[in-house]
């Protein structure tokens, strides 16, 4: 019934990565050629848990832009906007906390794993409980029908299409649309020391823009069997950073098959491993690097690319909002002119 229409987001609170990359950025890359596709950087959201440090925010956004045109995202096919230059969002977000409990929001699996790693406690920001809320008003202001996330995000697009059918429901018309997600075929991907996850903060990734030798210092640094002491000793696969990323990024899946049943034998040695990731990494990166830092030489034209896919965000979202006002008869003065 509806058009295809896909958003995703990210936090600009620093450079993207690699797992940011197998997560997301690959398929949005794909989907560019199919769908009508917005990528919306969410610093408004980033804002809710750096209150205090808005320049970790702000000082990242166009470094998130040249990391999108670096993974090969279009400007010509993808619409890049920008959360808080949208009120529209703030205003959806607004309505939309009427229709939410408290408990509901405390019970956001993803939102209340968070709280508890960032120590909040009673400082907890009323922001922060709040965002799957704004995030539903990002997700429904675009009529987004498909929203490419991880697994994390799942629990966000719950609420958003809980919201959707509370207020179609209110207002008796089918004025938001639901959504459903589309899910990376790769899991998430550990970060090189072998952590659950690649996070900027615990300093474990891999930057789309890194030079050639950090990601050679990457690799060969990254977490393996740490039992696998002698070549010859059979090694582990499982739970074996090298080999979720060879399974994550090399192309020629037989060969990384014959590697992990060698490597599980015996005979097959770390430092070869990490050889034939490093070459891999290495080629998909370059092309990625080159055109990183041609994109953040120029911030101006950055700039420009932002503020045209916002200004057209702005109008579709200006006029879900309105509709949106209309069906609850906040439209006091349409009948003026
Ligand atoms: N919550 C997402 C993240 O942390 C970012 C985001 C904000 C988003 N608004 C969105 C993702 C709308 C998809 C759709 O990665």
């Amino acid at each position: 019934m509806h058009n295809p229409v896909i958003l995703t987001g990210d936090r600009p609170t620093g450079k993207l990565h690699i797992g940011h990359y197998v997560g997301s950025l690959r398929q949005r890359v794909e989907a560019q050629h199919h769908y009508r596709q917005f990528v919306m950087i969410a610093d408004l959201q980033a804002l809710t848990d750096n209150g205090h440090n808005p320049a970790k925010v702000t000082d990242h956004v166009l470094e998130v832009m040249a990391d999108y045109l670096a993974a090969g995202l279009d400007p010509t096919k993808t619409t890049f906007c920008l959360q808080s230059a949208l009120p529209a969002l703030a205003e959806l977000t607004t309505y939309y906390l009427n229709l939410v409990s408290v408990a509901r929001l405390e019970r956001n699996p993803t939102v209340k794993a968070e709280i508890q790693q960032k120590g909040f406690e009673r400082s907890l920001p009323a922001g922060f409980l709040i965002y799957p809320v704004s995030q539903a008003a990002d997700i429904t202001a675009f009529r987004a029908t498909h929203v490419p996330v991880g697994e994390d995000q799942l629990p966000m697009l719950e609420q958003t299409n809980e919201i959707v059918r509370r207020f179609n429901t209110l207002v008796g018309k089918e004025v938001l649309t639901e959504c459903q997600p589309i899910l990376s075929d790769t899991g998430r991907l550990p970060g090189i020391d072998g952590k659950a996850k690649m996070s900027k903060s615990l300093g474990n990734t891999i930057e789309l823009g890194m030079s050639a030798e950090e990601i050679k210092q990457a690799v060969f640094a990254m977490y393996t069997d740490p039992n696998h002491l002698k070549v010859s000793d059979p090694g582990q696969v499982e739970g074996n950073t090298v080999f979720a990323y060879l399974d994550a990024f090399h192309p020629d899946k037989a060969l990384v098959a014959e590697m992990k049943a060698h490597y599980q034998r015996g005979g097959l040695g770390d430092m070869r491993c990490k050889q034939v990731l490093n070459d891999c990494l290495q080629t998909l990166l370059a092309p990625m690097r080159e055109r990183r830092e041609a994109a953040i030489a120029d911030k101006h034209q950055l700039l420009r690319l932002l503020q045209q896919g916002t200004e057209q965000a702005r109008a579709l979202t200006d006029e879900v909002l309105a509709e949106v006002k209309g069906a609850m008869g906040l439209d006091y003065f349409a009948g003026l002119n």
